[in-house]
């Protein structure tokens, strides 16, 4: 088989399958996009860089891609946080790759959620580390991994759970506090990726890990920019001396361009926003509970409890129909399917938003009952 038939081939059966994917420009109300606090559109952020921040540096961070304003904004995550430092780095792929592949190490072992994303497998992959898939939010079966990995005692092997707060794709919360005990109990770190809830939850929206007080049991968070804070990059939280392994041996932050200082003031500026903005975080909770009263009130049956709706089908074809049907009726919703999503649970990933209002969350969820019925 050439190269060009491969490829042919692999894309024929996708066509198939139903789980061809193509850009499609964005049209109708935005029910699609992570932009949860509703700020994607509002131009208040500053658009004109200031002159002495518009050139890139076109290096590293650990070259001349560094600048001031990156201290001004770790120093603003940091105290946000309530924790020692804060790290940027240039997406929340790379920053979980990164973090995940450069502290485990073969032989130490690690307990992921099944329902983790793409990109903290793929850390785990390059990590080459001992793996346990513990069943979705499953205490129970996350217990007993960490029961039998204990009994092995093996000394210098480290162990680490790995979970989402807000699980991206099922709209579910990880049980975060009874996580950070069983990992007290058996000598486990912790690390979270906060991407679904960072200005989403908390007082002041840093997060889920400080909405429960637990950060003095997470070893690191993972925070990213490019959902409710509509902000290119992402940032790893935690120690300073967390920070100064990263800087020393991440090669996804040494071996990359730093993000131009223009971003770092959109950062300043954002952060400052987010804080002061628990009228948004109402609204957005507000409009989920609604939303999620009107999907049952039709016999419809989402899953997760969050402002990520899934209403699942299950094959992948009927998934793509009914977000057509939706897009017909001016919401954008679209599909996800595998291997986004495990096999047979193709479906309607419905996110909710601050700005959206409530005779269009009405109309929807009919939207939604008449696209299943369709
Ligand atoms: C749970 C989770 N972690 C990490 C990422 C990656 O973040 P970013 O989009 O900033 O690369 C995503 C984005 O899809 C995500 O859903």
């Amino acid at each position: 088989m050439t190269l060009i038939e491969r490829w042919t081939t692999a894309l024929d059966k996708l066509r198939v399958q139903g789980r061809y994917r193509q850009f499609a420009l964005p049209s109708g109300i935005d029910f699609t996009s992570n932009d949860y606090l509703g700020y994607a559109n509002r131009p208040s952020l500053t658009l004109q860089a200031p002159g002495h921040l518009s050139h890139s540096g076109s290096a590293s961070r650990l070259l001349r891609g560094h600048h001031a304003i990156w201290d001004e904004v770790e120093a603003s995550l940091s105290a946000w946080h309530g924790a020692e430092s804060a790290l940027m780095m240039t997406s929340g792929y790379a920053a979980n790759e990164g973090l995940i592949s450069t502290l485990m190490e073969p032989g130490d072992w690690v307990a992921g959620d099944e329902l983790n994303h793409a990109c903290i497998v793929d850390g785990l992959r390059l990590a080459r580390c001992r793996r346990f898939n513990y069943r979705h939010n499953d205490l129970n079966h996350l217990e007993e991994g960490l029961r039998a990995e204990a009994e092995r005692n093996e000394p210098g092997r480290q162990r680490f759970i790995l979970t989402e707060s807000v699980f991206s794709m099922d709209g579910d919360k990880a049980p975060l506090r009874e996580i950070a005990d069983l990992a007290d109990r058996y000598g486990a770190y912790l690390i979270v990726d906060e991407a679904h809830s960072t200005g989403c939850y908390g007082p002041t929206g840093s997060g889920c890990i400080d909405e429960a007080g637990i950060r003095s049991k997470v070893l690191a968070s993972m925070h990213t920019g490019g959902k409710a804070l509509a902000l290119p990059g992402a940032y790893i939280v935690g120690s300073r001396l967390l920070k100064e392994y990263l800087t020393n041996k991440c090669r996804h932050l040494i071996f990359t361009t730093a993000l131009p200082p223009a971003v770092g003031s959109w950062w300043v500026e954002g952060l400052a926003r987010v804080q002061q903005d628990a009228s948004s975080r109402g609204r957005l909770h507000e409009n989920t509970t609604q939303f999620r009263k009107e999907l049952s009130a039709r016999g419809i049956l989402a899953g997760g409890t969050e402002y990520v709706v899934p209403v699942i089908v299950g094959e992948d074809t009927p998934a793509v129909a009914a977000a057509t049907s939706l897009q017909k009726q001016g919401f954008d919703v679209r599909a996800i399917r595998p291997p986004s999503v495990p096999l047979g649970t193709s479906r309607l990933r419905i996110s909710i938003h601050a700005d959206h209002d409530p005779a269009t969350l009405v109309r929807l969820a009919g939207g939604v009952a008449d696209a299943l019925h369709d």
